[in-house]
């Protein structure tokens, strides 16, 4: 398949687990991928990996924070003379830590807002404005979307991840406001909302075989995703097989909220 021949493709949180895979796939779609993440040697490995099972390579890294508005408009410039134009944004970086409420500093509440939920914010109005330029300039029938990775958290509260929980709710809800904003000029806007996946954000969780023994019996399907099973999800929502999909979110938890 080449769903993604001729896009220009962003990727944030690129250097690991659901982003990397994503940026995989879009690469191997025909997609040029810019990893976008805060560790320049992670985005680089990636970057290899990906470039390794290409004949033309298709992934480049740009370090930058995506809660950073200044680093933002530098990719935004860099992305305007090396291409002229974005087509897809996978705004994927993310992150918590488990705090509860009466023990959680007002730092704590902020620094998870702004990697889960400003970004997403930043992002759309930095990067967004140059996929804006595009649509109007070619005003032509170009594939122009973003997915927000949000979370099953957005839909059922965690207690010990209640900031996380309402940043990937916020993002659930900004998704449908952008997906407004942008869709007069063709731009979709949709969100992936993953339940329990296999990645460096789970890793220490799933090193405790009660938790993994708790997912399994709460989860209709009975495991852990895999972080390629969301990369699958977030390409066909990017793709223009899902062009009449805008404003939406896509659970997949594998059954964990139908149980
Ligand atoms: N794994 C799950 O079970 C699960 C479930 C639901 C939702 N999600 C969501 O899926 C997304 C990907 O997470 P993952 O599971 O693949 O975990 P991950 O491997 O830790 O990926 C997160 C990536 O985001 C990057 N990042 C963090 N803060 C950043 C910042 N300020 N600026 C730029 N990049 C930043 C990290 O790289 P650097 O630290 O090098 O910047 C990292 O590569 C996140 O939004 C997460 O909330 C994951």
């Amino acid at each position: 398949m080449t769903r993604f021949a001729d896009c220009v493709a962003v990727v944030t949180g690129a250097g690991s687990g659901i982003g990397k895979a994503a940026a995989a796939r879009l690469a191997v779609e025909g997609a040029k991928v810019i990893l976008v993440g805060r560790t320049t040697s992670k985005l680089e490995a990636a970057a290899r990996e990906i470039n390794a099972t290409q004949k033309i390579p298709a992934a480049e890294v740009f370090t930058a924070d995506v809660t950073d508005e200044e680093d933002l408009v530098e990719l935004r410039q860099y992305i305007e003379q090396q291409y002229g134009d974005l087509h897809i944004l996978i705004n994927n970086a993310g992150g918590s830590s488990n705090t509860k409420i009466l023990e959680m500093d007002g730092k704590e509440w902020d620094r998870i807002q702004e990697v889960n939920l400003k970004s997403v914010f930043l992002t759309a109005k930095v990067l967004g404005g140059l996929m804006v330029n595009g649509a109007e300039r070619s005003r032509s029938q170009d594939n122009r979307s973003i997915v927000n990775v949000a979370s099953l958290s957005g839909h059922q509260a965690g207690a010990a991840i209640p900031h996380y929980s309402a940043a990937k709710a916020g993002v659930i809800n900004l998704t449908r406001s952008l997906a407004l904003e942008l869709a007069p000029y063709g731009i979709r806007v949709n969100s992936v909302s993953p339940g329990f996946i296999e990645t460096p954000l789970t890793e220490k969780g799933l090193q405790n075989d009660k938790f993994v023994k708790a997912i399994e019996r709460n989860t209709a399907l009975q495991r852990v995703g895999k972080a390629e099973e969301i990369a699958n999800i977030i390409t066909f929502v990017a793709s223009s097989e899902a062009s009449y999909m805008t404003g939406s979110d896509v659970l997949a938890d594998g059954g964990w909220l139908i149980k």
